[in-house]
């Protein structure tokens, strides 16, 4: 049976799980691209916003877009501080909204693995960028073990199930996103793993939090009393505390960037 899609739905909640995450790997991302300011910059699946605030913040944009197909994430995205530089649309990475050569720059910030062809979001992105300009994207090392969820997606595994997943997991790797990159016609290609790490105050905190956002919530919750208990249980083993019960979890992402031949 083919795999539900993965739906975005509640902002906030996205906000406090992934939102942090993604601005711990975006600043050692932007710091890595090192573009200069008064840019246009495309921010593709941009969701809550919470990438795109990143990029106002930090690269002083002449203009930035943000697209996502779900409306309740870019309703949360426009209520924040970015959106008086950044304007929020509905769009798909498979077909931009957008005139060629519109952008300085097009990222995407943990949304390659969602997008159904990654060759044609990529080449998508190529279109909108003029000649010189940086098409560039991170996204978690699942099958390398780098993904936030790891502990709960492991431990359903060694329990026999399967793990709800991006569906294009196989872009994951770094030597794939880099071939990606090449095969697509991309110059100046690099790609490099982004390793960060994030503090919960005990356990119990990294378990709502983690859990707290979109369909992986409402799955586990669906699950039996005694099958939720052990998934739990067993993610916590995963999971060492500090003598003090903080948890500090790493995680690492793998990125790419390459410059739009002409
Ligand atoms: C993990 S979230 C990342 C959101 C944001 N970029 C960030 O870093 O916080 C993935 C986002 O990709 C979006 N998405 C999924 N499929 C997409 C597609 N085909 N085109 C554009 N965005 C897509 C989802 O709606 C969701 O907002």
């Amino acid at each position: 049976m083919p795999q539900e899609p993965i739906r975005f739905a509640n902002g906030a909640a996205y906000d406090r799980m992934m939102g942090v995450w993604t601005r711990f790997v975006g600043d050692i991302f932007l710091d890595w691209l090192a573009l200069k300011p008064g840019l246009q910059w495309l921010d593709v699946g941009c969701g809550t916003g919470a990438f795109t605030q990143l990029v106002v913040d930090r690269c002083r944009p002449a203009g930035a877009q943000g697209i996502d197909p779900s409306e309740s994430q870019l309703e949360f995205a426009r209520q924040r501080p970015a959106a008086k530089t950044a304007e929020f649309r509905l769009g798909d990475a498979m077909d931009l909204p957008f005139e060629d050569s519109r952008f300085d720059a097009a990222v995407m910030a943990l949304v390659l693995f969602f997008v159904p062809e990654p060759e044609k979001g990529v080449a998508e992105m190529m279109r909108v960028v003029r000649p010189g300009g940086t098409v560039a994207a991170y996204v978690w090392d699942i099958l390398g073990g780098g993904f936030p969820m790891d502990p709960i997606v492991a431990e359903l595994r060694a329990m026999g199930k399967t793990p709800v997943l991006p569906p294009r997991t196989d872009i994951s790797t770094l030597d794939a996103l880099e071939a990606l990159w090449r095969r697509c016609g991309l110059e100046a290609v690099e790609a490099r793993p982004i390793a960060v790490e994030r503090t919960f105050a005990d356990f119990e905190d990294y378990w709502r939090t983690t859990l707290g956002a979109g369909s992986v919530k409402d799955r586990i919750a669906a699950m039996p009393e005694a099958e939720r208990t052990r998934l739990k249980e067993g993610a916590r083993a995963r999971l060492p505390a500090e003598a003090d019960g903080r948890i500090i979890q790493k995680a690492w992402a793998n990125a790419a960037k390459g410059q739009v031949p002409g």
